[in-house]
């Protein structure tokens, strides 16, 4: 806008330059017109009294006669046959500048006026010729004309001063909102930073919470636990008959692994290093499977699992690492209606490996998908929101990151992907 302004203010500038040039020449086309008008002047006035001149003596008559013609700027003479000066009115002799044999207009600059007795501006002379040899001049003083030539540039100056203003007071105008915008522009930035922080304060807060619930739950869980596999413990060794004995080897197996996956909680709120080891994806993708088995029976969705065989192995810890897929797993049959499939495939990307789950479900919206990996972020009313912000913390542990969104026609697909093995 400043910029506009000073090329608005230039132009005024320029234009104005222009009308004064343009004024000047107008004025000098003004004095040649009143130059010829004198001589117009001279010559009707040579022709009234022509028979009043002859000889060289000093015509009276034609003098009281001319006596007429003067005003106020307007001064009359003769000149006399041969003569190199003028005659004033009153037979007074006048040395008229620039008078030449043959000169019909004459110029007079503001110092030679007052000579023949003119104020002292440009005055503008015709000199005419009588069939006798005399010669009858009119002089008159550019008087007028330069009033008409300055009220023109007052005029001029006006509408120069009128257009600055004008622009001065738009550009003002257009400034001042320009200068509203930035600072409303500013207080949205300032606005929307303080929004973003406050965000991030909530999920780096939720994720310590989340830390913190996870480790309650493990600390909480160790002493049910104890009591759980001592009888299991006592079960099995005074079990008679195998079934039993069986069992309570079932309930002691599934006992280490929840101690397992509580105490690999527990790593993961505290930040600590998991120990990796190489292991064929075809074999976490079996085993998660069966972790979940039972839910999809339940709901009646199947699950399908078209691993390639020539899958290189990748460094994981197995038992985070699945509970991972079964978060997605889990979701998946949770948004699955009855009779539909949902696909757990394993893919090969460059350096990565990735772990896909596709479902044929309502899908989730853009939004969800958004906020999906935040602890606690729920839309189901049983659930807790963790799934994925578990599954999300393990991925990262994994240098791998997880994915949700929805298909493009239909479903939800969630993946993890990881770093391939460095044998891969
Ligand atoms: N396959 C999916 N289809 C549709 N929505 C999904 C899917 N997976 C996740 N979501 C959405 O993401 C949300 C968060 O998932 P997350 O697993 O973290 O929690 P949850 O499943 O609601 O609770 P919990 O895992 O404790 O059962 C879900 O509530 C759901 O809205
Ligand atoms: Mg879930």
């Amino acid at each position: 806008v400043q910029r506009l302004l000073l090329a608005m203010i230039g132009s005024i500038v320029v234009i104005g330059a222009l009308a004064w040039w343009d004024e000047q020449r107008n004025s000098e086309a003004g004095l040649a017109e009143l130059g010829d008008d004198q001589y117009a002047a001279a010559s009707a006035a040579a022709a009234s009294v022509a028979p009043d001149l002859a000889g060289t003596a000093f015509p009276e008559r034609a003098a009281r006669h001319l006596h007429a013609l003067q005003r106020d700027g307007v001064r009359v003479f003769l000149v006399a046959p041969g003569a190199q000066s003028a005659l004033a009115l009153d037979g007074s002799s006048v040395a008229l500048p620039h008078l030449a044999p043959g000169a019909r207009v004459l110029r007079l600059g503001r110092d030679e006026a007052p000579v023949v007795g003119l104020p002292p501006r440009t005055a503008m002379v015709g000199v005419a010729d009588a069939p006798s040899g005399w010669r009858v001049v009119v002089a008159a003083s550019a008087e007028r004309q330069r009033d008409r030539d300055s009220a023109g540039l007052a005029r001029l100056l006006l509408s120069m001063g009128v257009a600055t203003g004008l622009v001065a007071i738009f550009g003002g105008i257009a400034l001042a909102r320009q200068r509203t915008q930035l600072e409303l522009a500013q207080r949205l930035a300032v606005a929307e930073a303080a929004r973003a922080r406050d965000a991030e304060l909530e999920r780096l807060s939720k994720a310590a919470t989340m830390a913190a619930v996870a480790s309650g739950v493990a600390h909480e869980l160790s002493t049910p636990l104890g009591v759980i596999v001592g009888r299991a413990e006592q079960i099995r060794d005074r079990a008679a008959d195998e079934r039993t004995q069986k069992a309570a080897h079932a309930i002691l197996e599934q006992a280490a692994n929840v101690d397992e996956v509580v105490r690999g909680f527990l790593g993961l709120a505290r930040g600590a290093p998991i120990a990796l080891q190489e292991v064929a994806p075809a074999k976490l993708v079996a085993e998660a499977a069966e972790l979940v088995a039972h839910r999809f029976a339940r709901a009646g969705v199947t699950l399908a699992t078209p691993i390639a065989a020539d899958l290189p192995a990748i460094r994981c810890e197995p038992l985070l690492f699945k509970h991972a897929l079964v978060n997605l797993l889990l979701n998946a049959v949770d948004a699955s209606p009855a009779g539909s499939t949902v696909t757990l495939d394993v893919s090969r990307a460059g350096a990565e490996v990735a772990f896909v789950v596709t479902d044929d479900g309502e899908g989730i919206t853009p939004a969800a998908a958004a906020r999906a990996k935040e602890p606690f972020f729920t839309t189901k009313g049983h659930g807790t929101g963790l799934g994925l912000a578990i599954a999300h913390e393990i991925a990262s542990t994994h240098r791998g990151t997880l994915s949700i969104g929805p298909r493009p026609t239909r479903g939800t697909e969630a993946s993890i992907s990881i770093p391939a093995g460095p044998h891969a």
